[in-house]
């Protein structure tokens, strides 16, 4: 197992530039599948979610290869429409795959998506969506069934605006007779990007980045090419480090609009930001407390929580940071306290007593953003910390570590 050491107490200078977005690729990647021909792909990044969406497509008749950062995905010989359990279970969104094979092949079979550590993750949003433009759906023995001898347009009204189901609604429908309307729809920068490639497809929508989206059904789509949108996780993540480590950095290829919640934040806790057209730049000499609620875009993202706790775990004063998008998404707590910090969890809110300094620990990561939060712990920690289990990090994080070394971390993969 891969661990990183980190020698702390480094400032972080210096220019890093974000790669492409692992949650606007994983579904426009599942989008490919909604026709038969060679699509492209650019600034797919080098991620182990990546790779499991690639060997699912691959398992469903797809041919994929990599050339850099540009993915070809020739969906030509895909029949398949059934996603064995072991592949469902390595990564959550293999569920919005469903959208896609039941759009083309009007059946799909799939087990439930492995839950993960921030929550059961149920999918009944997805489903009802499902449901409303024609499909039946039978729930039995940990598999789903979706069929539709045709799919119709239809009014799909989220309870709450979910992310996936979002995007499985979009990629259902555009093949479907007649126009879809999705009210309370999420409104994630991601979900534009997936908007863009379904209408390279042929597809006709609009409205994806608000909450109401206008789909009106094709009959058939062809393979697009397509640049993937930067990522505005991992650039909110060096934001943070830069600031943790009360460094000077710039993060290049990233639109500021899509991270004004973070950066607002950030000024609020005393960094300094400026931004231009395409980088966003931080310094930082001392902060103090704040307080945060994650939101749905373009509120305060849940996967920037843990990064952001573990900045507020040095700040003067105390903090408080309620957790409103997943049940379980505190796991980074307890590795931080054996860094020194003073944190109390009741529920879905977290207590945070600034403390002027975090020790060095040997922590475990609990999953892929709590990871990224110990990471930058130990950056800013005095003396040298241990950060166990880093296959999570590679999940969301292209060689995290390099592009740290790059702003001069002590950061080494063993
Ligand atoms: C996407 O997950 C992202 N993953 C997550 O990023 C992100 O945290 C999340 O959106 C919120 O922004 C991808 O895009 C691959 P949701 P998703 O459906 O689609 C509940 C990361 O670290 N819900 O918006 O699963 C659900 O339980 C990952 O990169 C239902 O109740 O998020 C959760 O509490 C983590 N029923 C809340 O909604 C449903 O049918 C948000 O889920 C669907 C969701």
């Amino acid at each position: 197992m891969e661990k990183f050491i980190v020698s702390g107490e480094v400032q972080l200078c210096g220019n890093v530039r974000v790669g492409g977005a692992k949650n606007a690729t994983l579904p426009i990647m599942a989008a490919t599948l909604l026709c038969s021909g060679v699509s492209i792909l650019h600034d797919v990044p080098y991620l182990r979610d990546i790779q499991a969406m690639q060997d699912i497509l691959t398992l469903l008749g797809a041919k994929i290869s990599r050339q850099g950062r540009t993915m070809l995905i020739d969906t030509t010989n895909v029949s398949k429409a059934e996603i064995p359990e072991p592949l469902m279970r390595e990564m959550r969104a293999s569920v919005f795959l469903m959208g896609p094979l039941l759009g083309r092949f009007r059946k799909v079979r799939v087990s439930y998506p492995g839950g993960c550590a921030i929550g059961p993750r149920p999918i009944n949003l997805h489903i009802k969506a499902l449901e409303k433009i024609g499909a039946k759906v039978d729930e039995s023995f940990g598999y789903i069934v979706a069929e539709a001898a045709e799919l119709t347009g239809g009014e799909i009204n989220f309870d709450f605006p979910s992310v996936g189901a979002t995007e499985n609604a979009m990629m259902a429908a555009v093949l479907a007779k007649g126009t879809t309307m999705i009210r309370n729809a999420a409104r994630e920068p991601e979900i534009a990007d997936l908007e863009l490639f379904l209408n390279k497809m042929g597809a006709k929508i609009c409205g994806a980045g608000t909450d109401t989206i206008r789909i009106d059904g094709v009959q058939l789509l062809v393979p697009a090419e397509h640049n993937v949108m930067s990522d505005r996780i991992e650039a909110g993540t060096f934001l943070i480090a830069g600031a943790m480590t009360y460094g000077d950095i710039v993060v290049e290829n990233i639109v500021p609009e899509y991270l004004f919640s973070v950066t607002d934040k950030l000024q609020e806790i005393g960094a300094q930001i400026t931004t231009g057209r395409d980088y966003i730049r931080i310094k930082a000499s001392e902060f103090r407390g704040v307080d945060i609620k994650t939101l749905p875009y373009p509120g305060f993202p849940t996967d920037l929580q843990a990064p952001m706790l573990s900045l507020v775990a040095i700040a003067k004063g105390t903090s408080i940071i309620t957790e409103t998008i997943f049940e379980n998404r505190f796991k980074h707590v307890d590795e931080l306290t054996r860094m020194g910090a003073k944190i109390k969890v009741e529920s879905r809110t977290a207590i945070i007593r600034g403390v002027s300094k975090l020790t060095g620990a040997i922590v475990s990561a609990p999953d892929l953003r709590a990871g990224s939060a110990l990471v930058i712990a130990a950056l800013a920690a005095e003396g040298t910390s241990e950060i166990e289990q880093v296959y999570h990090i590679d999940r969301g994080y292209e060689a995290i570590e390099k592009k740290l070394q790059t702003l001069g971390a002590q950061i080494r993969r063993v």
